[in-house]
């Protein structure tokens, strides 16, 4: 089930988000609770649940067509949550008048495998070593 998140998801986000093994945040003062309350109150913060526990979750800017985070629960992947969350958010951001998506992940992850699976272009390499896809909202 995907749903939007509410204030109350918050403790279970960021578990997941100190969780996971690769696209690890080193520094987690550079995520601000202002820049989360912002997505959660003004753009598109959505989560999964299986059995009534979150399990992943997924933060888009439907200003700038930037998906910011996607990240599942490291003992929940390969079960179809990130696909889902991804083309949740890429629905919303198409019908707020995206033509295009776009985000930085860490090279050699499962991350960079999944999103050339599902289609994203490899712009190269960020000033920080991140690798840029681009997505067009067809
Ligand atoms: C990258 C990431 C978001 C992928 O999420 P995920 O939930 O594991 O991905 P999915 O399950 O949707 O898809 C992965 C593969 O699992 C398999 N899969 C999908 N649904 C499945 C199901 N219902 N049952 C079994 N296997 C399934 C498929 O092989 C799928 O590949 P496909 O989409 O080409 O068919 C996740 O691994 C993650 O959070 N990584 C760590 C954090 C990170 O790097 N985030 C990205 C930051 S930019």
């Amino acid at each position: 089930m995907i749903r939007q998140a509410v204030p109350a998801d918050h403790p279970r986000i960021h578990a997941i988000r100190m969780g996971v093994r690769e696209n690890i945040l080193t520094d987690p003062s550079l995520v601000t609770e202002e820049e989360v309350d912002w997505y959660r109150e003004h753009a598109i913060f959505l989560v999964a649940e299986e059995a009534g526990e979150i399990v992943a979750f997924t933060c888009a800017n439907h200003q700038n067509g930037l998906v910011w985070a996607l990240f599942v629960d490291p003992e929940r992947e390969g079960r179809g949550h990130g696909r889902a969350l991804l083309d949740a958010a890429l629905t919303k951001l198409k019908a707020a008048g995206n033509a295009q998506a776009w985000l930085t992940t860490g090279a050699n992850t499962r991350a960079e495998r999944f999103y050339r699976r599902h289609g994203w272009r490899d712009m190269g390499h960020s000033l920080d070593g991140q690798i840029v896809f681009i997505k067009t909202l067809a």
